[in-house]
């Protein structure tokens, strides 16, 4: 499965994106380890905080649909000159389901690329004894 494709999944799930608050569109595209490709755009609402963002709106479109999941890759597109990784409850999220490859990409030819965990390092993890 191509970077590429990966890209073009996440710029067109933006197009779906419900932000007329921030009016900033975000797309993304997940790789998970059995093959399959979810997106997700972001959802805002009037009580802002209820707004979900499109990384974990692909994560719960990929859970309903294999109920369990490992991340390969994942892609998100911003609409910012310069490419923006994922907000910290998304990480924290993404991390739940693996140690995937994050590309970002913007409206610009730079892209940044990070392996989850650098992304979050000492993320929480809910040890019992
Ligand atoms: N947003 C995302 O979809 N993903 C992120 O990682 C950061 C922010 C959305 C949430 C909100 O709808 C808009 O971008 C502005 O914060």
């Amino acid at each position: 499965m191509s970077e590429i494709q990966l890209k073009e999944e996440a710029k067109k799930a933006a197009l779906h994106a419900y932000a007329p608050y921030s009016k900033f569109k975000v797309g993304c595209a997940l790789l998970t380890k059995s093959g399959n490709i979810y997106t997700g755009c972001n959802v805002e609402n009037a009580s802002y905080g209820l707004t979900i963002c499109a990384e974990r709106n692909a994560i719960a479109q990929a859970i309903n649909a294999e109920g369990q999941i490992e991340i390969e890759t994942l892609v998100v597109y911003t609409p910012t000159p310069s490419p923006t990784p994922p907000c910290g409850a998304c990480r924290q999220v993404i991390h739940e389901f693996g140690n995937p490859e994050v590309f970002s990409f913007c409206n610009s030819k730079t892209s940044n690329k990070h392996k989850m965990n650098d992304l979050l390092p000492h993320a929480f993890n809910l040890k019992k004894d």
